[in-house]
């Protein structure tokens, strides 16, 4: 089925992610469907954070999809799809952003969309993945002066309807690299979209402020980073971004 021939549309809820895991746990919906909300009362950001946004002003939506033959070892992939899925679209809107890794996506030094990827996994293979996706449409004040949106980046107000439906759009464009196997093409254009990607830059790991290069994802995900001419694997728990300049 193609992506967002079901759309689900709710006023409010919880958070479209626990919504669309309600409805997979009663078989009520199938791959390319999308939940989305005007407002969501507990949002969920990634690594147990909550995700704000103020009711009506932006798009808070929920994908599922069902990859024919996606082994647990390539997982990444969905992060790939989904994070080039909404850099390609805002590209095409005039905005140049980017993915820092794994999948923040920015403008500048600002934050305008999250990702929160949970997946099914069955016999080694994922069998679902809720693909929660957060893009600041309208909103012109937030907590915090990392933050951007569309309407801030344009100067213009900007129909969420038109948001989904470009955005729509792209994850048609973008899956079937991913379900027919492309996953190196999926990979390489998302090392293209990646923040920072073979320029020296400062980060922060446990043994504290360094200048290093990143390099790559590994095929697990991992970020590649070199640092004093070695390249290392991180987890994103174990990796700080300070910027091009040192903190
Ligand atoms: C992040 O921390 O950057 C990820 C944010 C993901 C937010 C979206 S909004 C729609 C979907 N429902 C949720 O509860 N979270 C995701």
């Amino acid at each position: 089925m193609q992506i967002g021939k079901k759309i689900i549309h709710l006023d409010t809820i919880d958070s479209t992610n626990n919504y669309a895991a309600n409805l997979v746990k009663e078989g009520k919906i199938a791959h390319g469907a999308v939940i989305l909300a005007d407002e969501q009362t507990a949002g969920r950001g990634q690594r147990g954070t909550l995700w704000a946004s103020n009711a009506g002003e932006n798009l808070l939506l929920s994908l599922y999809v069902t990859p024919d033959n996606l082994s647990v070892e390539n997982q990444v992939a969905l992060t790939h799809f989904s994070s080039l899925s909404v850099v390609e679209f805002l590209r095409k809107i005039g905005i140049s952003a980017h993915v820092k890794w794994p999948n923040d996506i920015y403008v500048g030094s600002k934050k305008l969309a999250g990702i929160l990827i949970e997946n099914t996994i069955c016999g080694g293979n994922i069998k679902g993945s809720i693909i929660g996706i957060g893009i600041n449409v309208n909103q012109l004040n937030f907590s915090t002066i990392q933050a951007s949106s569309i309407q801030l980046e344009k100067k213009e107000f900007v129909s969420i309807e038109t948001v989904l439906f470009s955005l729509i759009s792209e994850f048609n464009a973008f899956w079937p690299l991913l379900n027919s196997g492309n996953l190196e093409q999926l990979k390489i254009l998302y090392l293209d979209a990646l923040y920072l990607i073979n320029e020296s830059a400062f980060f922060e790991d446990e043994s504290g402020e360094f200048e290093g290069i990143i390099r790559g994802v590994s095929s697990g995900g991992q970020l590649l980073l070199e640092k004093a001419g070695v390249v290392r694997k991180y987890e994103l728990k174990e990796i700080k971004f300070i910027g091009r300049n040192k903190s």
